[in-house]
């Protein structure tokens, strides 16, 4: 397995993970084709991200337009230097064809509600549990692992998540040495009231360095609950370029945050990220106009109208 050197950052820089060809293409009923999401890629490590949730290694039955995942890490060969590419893995399965396509970082996942759980993985928030324990054990050692926990606010079944289990599977989950506990607001519907709660929660029992958020912008809440959580002290974000995407497994809820959106918020608070937010809106309009979809930025529609400089 290869090991990555990224390029040495402040302690307080940011660390933008870019989910767009994972998050942002898995519920697009339409398939993208293989080239065009190595293309969307190497047009992002262009404008300087250095942090991919790739692809994802899962039924492609489920989530048709993942099923080349293990092609779009073979075409990103010549550009990986100092670039992290990451795999979602559900099971021991999906670990063995991460590690064959030669994937970077691992995400695992499980979530705070059975019900969203069973849905999307065909298990129950345990049975999740002890499905990454299994992956850990036979993860080699230079592979990063990130844990999702999804759910975090509300599970689109079960309604509004209790925060404290959402901070037992972070802490157990820290235990069991993973490299960073993704919290995932899947639904893209909890406010900066419903999430201050989860993080205090949350970093009551884990350091903010051990901490990442993911969230979706559903109620166009993506910004407002990412500047809460940099005041958190958490520096490790995920976003979608364009604010392409959505789960298939919750209905409704929208892409992620928009990287563009993120980096406007980012660049205001003076904090280093290594990104090029205008070569983000070309690229995610570029592929949206060619996949005949839409973007969803308020940062991007700015920055290629030009008003940005208005
Ligand atoms: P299972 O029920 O244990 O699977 O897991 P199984 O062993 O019973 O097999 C069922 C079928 O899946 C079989 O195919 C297997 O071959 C196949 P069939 O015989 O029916 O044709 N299979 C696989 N194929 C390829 N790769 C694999 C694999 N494993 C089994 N690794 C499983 C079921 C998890 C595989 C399935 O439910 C699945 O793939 N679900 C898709 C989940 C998914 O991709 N969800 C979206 C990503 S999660 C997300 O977006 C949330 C996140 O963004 C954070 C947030 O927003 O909160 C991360
Ligand atoms: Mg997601």
């Amino acid at each position: 397995m290869r090991t990555v050197s990224l390029p040495p950052v402040r302690p307080d820089a940011v660390i933008v993970t870019e989910s767009s060809s994972r998050d942002g293409l898995q519920s697009l009923g339409a398939i993208v084709p293989t080239e065009a999401k190595i293309h969307l890629i190497r047009q992002l490590i262009s404008a300087g991200i250095r942090s991919f949730d790739a692809v994802s290694f899962v039924n492609p039955k489920a989530v048709p337009n993942m099923a080349d995942g293990a092609e779009v890490i073979a075409g990103l060969a010549d550009v990986r230097d100092g670039v992290e590419l990451g795999g979602l893995v559900p099971n021991r399965r999906g670990l063995d064809a991460a590690l064959e396509a030669g994937v970077d970082t691992l995400g695992v996942l499980t979530a705070a509600s059975d019900t969203f759980n069973l849905r999307n993985i065909n298990a129950t928030v345990e049975e999740a549990m002890e499905r990454i324990r299994a992956i850990l054990d036979d993860t080699p050692d230079d592979v990063d692992v990130r844990a999702y926990i999804s759910t975090i606010t509300h599970c689109p079944y079960e309604g509004p998540t209790d925060p404290d289990r959402v901070a037992a599977l972070a802490e157990r989950l820290l235990e069991w040495d993973v490299g960073w506990v993704y919290l995932g607001e899947t639904l893209g519907k909890g406010t900066p009231a419903d999430v201050e709660v989860v993080l205090e929660k949350v970093l009551a029992v884990a350091p903010p360095d051990r901490i990442g958020v993911h969230f979706h912008d559903t109620y166009g809440q993506g910004v407002a609950n990412t500047h809460l959580s940099l005041q958190t002290g958490i520096r490790r974000l995920d976003s979608s370029a364009g604010g392409l995407g959505g789960c298939p497994f919750a209905p409704g809820a929208a892409g992620n945050v928009a990287t563009e959106d993120v980096l406007w918020l980012l660049d205001g608070l003076g904090m280093e990220h290594g990104i090029e937010a205008t070569a983000v809106a070309r690229a995610s309009q570029a592929f949206a106009t060619e996949q005949g979809i839409r973007v969803n930025s308020k940062a991007n529609d700015a920055l290629m109208s030009g008003a940005a400089g208005s």
